[in-house]
């Protein structure tokens, strides 16, 4: 028996009180994070310095008592270790330089330099060993398509125009990226699993990019395997899926993807995911970022509205997307009182 209330919810155990935890938990709403970033330097620095790594794990764990820390990384590793230029401009996020054809993608090493990745295995051992039992360790990657479209795109862009483009005028290329990068994810997450992670969650942040003609193609069968590839190395390990923006094409995902939790994204109606999707799977989310921000009678008003429309269900309490740097802290605080209570 583990002593995790997150873990047991996300086994499948209606727990009387959820289990809580923020994407994004560890980030530049907090003055803790804030200091320990200028030490670093640059943003990839602080991802592959496992001293400093490990303490921003840590820092919403020891403030705020979350059921789960998340590994301190980025979803844009997996394309460094692959060999692509990858770098964070200061105040205009990430920067790649640009795949333009299968011929890029083939000068691109063939295999993950997991050598490049030892910092992050690294940052797992210490926050594993650091952090209380009953506090889960969660790892994650980013998903094929999501990571793709930084690939293609060079940078985030509005609908991931230029990946969705490709996917009609080099399917093959698409397809044979799409390819390299399931294996890559499941070699990355079974090693973050051997160094201690339970549980791994898969951020397909742009599935609201992806037409009905595609998203099975580049998105859920692409994540079915690698829910297949972690399971078939670590039965024991929990795997949850983040597929924001798909709105009711959720319930194929719920249905038949193999893994054990799947994140609702702000836009998704509590409701009707406790009704509608799959029961076997633990659901999680999805309070909308902009409430924390707000705080006050907004906050209390949706929590108790999630929670509500949850109480049938395995459930575990989060955001419905990444917590924004000019969260009130004291927001948060009361977010933990809510959920608790
Ligand atoms: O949840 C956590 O606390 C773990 C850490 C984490 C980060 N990025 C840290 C980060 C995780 C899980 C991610 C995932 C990630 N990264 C996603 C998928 C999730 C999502 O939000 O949809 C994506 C699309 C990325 C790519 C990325 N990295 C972007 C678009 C940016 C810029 C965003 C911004 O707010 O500036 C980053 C940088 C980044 N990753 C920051 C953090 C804390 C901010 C960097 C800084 O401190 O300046």
């Amino acid at each position: 028996m583990t002593t995790s209330l997150f873990l047991r919810a996300l086994s499948g155990e209606k727990t009387a009180i959820p289990p809580l935890w923020l994407m994004r938990q560890a980030g530049r709403y907090l003055p803790e994070y804030r200091e320990v970033r200028a030490k670093a330097g640059g943003f990839l620095d602080l991802c592959y310095n496992p001293a400093f790594a490990t303490e921003v794990t840590l820092q919403p764990i020891r403030r705020f008592g979350f059921d789960a820390a998340i590994l301190f990384s980025d979803i844009l590793v997996v394309p460094h270790a692959l060999g692509q230029k990858v770098w964070f401009a200061e105040g205009e996020g990430p920067k790649l330089e640009a795949l333009a054809d299968a011929g890029d993608l083939a000068r691109l090493d063939e295999e993950l330099n997991l050598e490049r990745l030892a910092p992050v295995f690294e940052t797992i051992e210490r926050v594993r060993a650091a952090l209380p039992a009953e506090t889960a360790l969660i790892g994650f990657c980013g998903a094929p398509w999501t990571v793709a479209s930084y690939m293609l795109a060079g940078k985030g862009t509005p609908d991931q125009a230029p990946a969705r483009l490709v996917a009609y005028s080099d399917p093959v290329f698409l397809d044979r990226l799409i390819e390299r990068l399931v294996e890559a994810s499941i070699i990355y997450l079974n090693r973050q699993i051997d160094a201690g992670a339970q549980v791994v969650q898969v951020f397909e942040s742009f599935a609201s990019a992806l037409p009905p003609s595609l998203i099975e193609k580049l998105s859920f069968a692409p994540l079915r395997r690698i829910v297949a590839g972690v399971k078939a190395k670590h039965p024991q390990a929990k795997v949850i899926l983040f597929a924001r923006g798909a709105g009711p094409r959720l319930e194929g995902l719920a249905q038949c993807s193999g893994a054990d939790g799947i994140g609702l994204d702000w836009g998704v109606d509590p409701r009707w995911a406790a009704a509608t999707l799959n029961p076997e799977v633990t659901l999680q989310g999805n309070l909308d970022p902009l409430a924390l921000i707000a705080g006050g009678e907004a906050l209390r008003h949706d929590v108790a509205a999630i929670r509500e429309a949850m109480s049938e269900r395995a459930f575990i309490f989060n955001l419905g997307h990444g917590i924004q740097p000019q969260t009130p802290v004291a927001h948060v605080e009361q977010l933990v009182k809510l959920v608790r209570s």
